[in-house]
C-alpha cells in the first residue's frame, strides 16, 4: 500500500475545477491505482469541508468516493477559551479523519516539541489518525545535526501510548522550493527513522515531503523503505495531483 496525502495548507482551490482535473486524468487512464494499491488524503482548509465531503460523499467515482480528508491542524485542548483554534472533538464531529501534526510552518509558528504531543494525544482521544511531520532546516543539516535533531522531535513524540499513524519527514529546507532533498538525504533520514521506529516496536507507514511534483515522483518514490508522499504546491491542481498518484502505485 503507498499513501499519497494532499497539503492544501491555506490555498484557495476551486473544488468544482480540482474534481473535474482529477476524474478526467482518471478516467482517460485505465490503469489508474485503486484505493487498496493507493490511499488518497486531502488536508484541507475546514471551511472547504462540506462542499469538498459532499461531492466525496455522493461521486459515482470509487477512486474519488476513496478520499478521506483529514485537517492541516488540531488544538492541543480540550474546550474554551482559544479563539481561532479547533478542538479534536469537533473534528471527529464533522467527519474529518485525522490531522497533521508539527508542520514545520506552525513549529515556526510556535509549536514546541511538547504542542505536538499533546496535539497527538487529543486526536488519540477521539480515536482520529495523525501525520506527524518532522524534518530539520537548513542549519541543522549543515551542522551534521540531523540524526539527533530528527531523534529528539520523534522522542518528543512517541510516548505515553502516542504514536505517528503516518510519519513525514519534510526536510524544511526542501518545502516550498521546487527542489526536493536530494535521494541521500531523504534515505539517510529514512534509516534513522526506521532504526527509531524498530528499537520502539512502531509500525507505521513513511513518507517524503517537499517539492513533490509529477517530475520526481519516481524517483523520490523508489527511495527504498518509503511508502508514499505529502504533497503542497502539486496538489493544488487536480490533475497533477492524480499524475503524481498514478506512478506511486506500488
Ligand atoms: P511543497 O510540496 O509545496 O514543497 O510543500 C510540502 C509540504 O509542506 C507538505 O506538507
Amino acid at each position: 500500500m503507498k499513501y499519497l496525502i494532499a497539503n492544501w495548507k491555506m490555498n484557495s482551490v476551486n473544488l468544482d475545477l480540482w474534481e473535474q482535473e482529477f476524474l478526467d486524468f482518471i478516467n482517460s487512464n485505465k490503469d489508474f491505482p485503486q484505493p487498496n494499491e493507493v490511499k488518497l488524503i486531502v488536508c484541507l482548509n475546514l471551511y472547504d469541508y462540506y462542499v469538498f465531503s459532499e461531492k466525496i460523499n455522493t461521486s459515482k467515482n470509487p477512486i474519488f468516493k476513496n478520499i478521506s480528508l483529514y485537517a492541516q491542524d488540531v488544538s492541543r485542548h480540550e474546550e474554551g477559551a482559544f479563539t481561532g483554534q479547533i478542538s479534536s472533538k469537533f473534528l471527529q464531529k464533522i467527519g474529518i479523519k485525522g490531522s497533521i501534526v508539527g508542520h514545520s510552518e506552525l513549529r515556526k509558528n510556535g509549536d514546541s516539541e511538547s504542542n505536538v504531543y499533546e496535539k497527538g494525544l487529543k486526536l488519540k482521544d477521539e480515536k482520529l489518525s495523525n501525520i506527524l511531520c518532522i524534518g530539520e532546516d537548513l542549519e541543522t543539516l549543515k551542522n551534521h545535526n540531523k540524526k539527533s535533531f530528527l531523534l529528539n522531535q520523534l522522542e518528543a513524540f512517541c510516548k505515553n501510548g502516542v504514536k505517528p499513524d503516518l510519519l513525514a519527514y519534510e526536510p524544511i529546507w526542501a518545502i516550498g522550493t521546487g527542489v526536493e532533498a536530494d535521494s541521500e538525504n531523504i534515505s539517510s533520514a529514512v534509516s534513522i527513522i526506521f532504526d527509531f521506529l524498530n528499537e520502539n516496536k512502531i509500525n507505521c507507514p513513511v513518507l517524503y515531503g517537499g517539492s513533490v511534483s509529477t517530475t520526481n515522483i519516481e524517483e523520490i518514490i523508489s527511495i527504498p523503505g518509503l511508502e508514499g508522499c505529502l504533497v503542497g504546491n502539486s496538489s493544488l491542481n487536480g490533475e497533477q495531483f492524480a499524475i503524481i498518484a498514478s506512478k506511486i502505485k506500488s
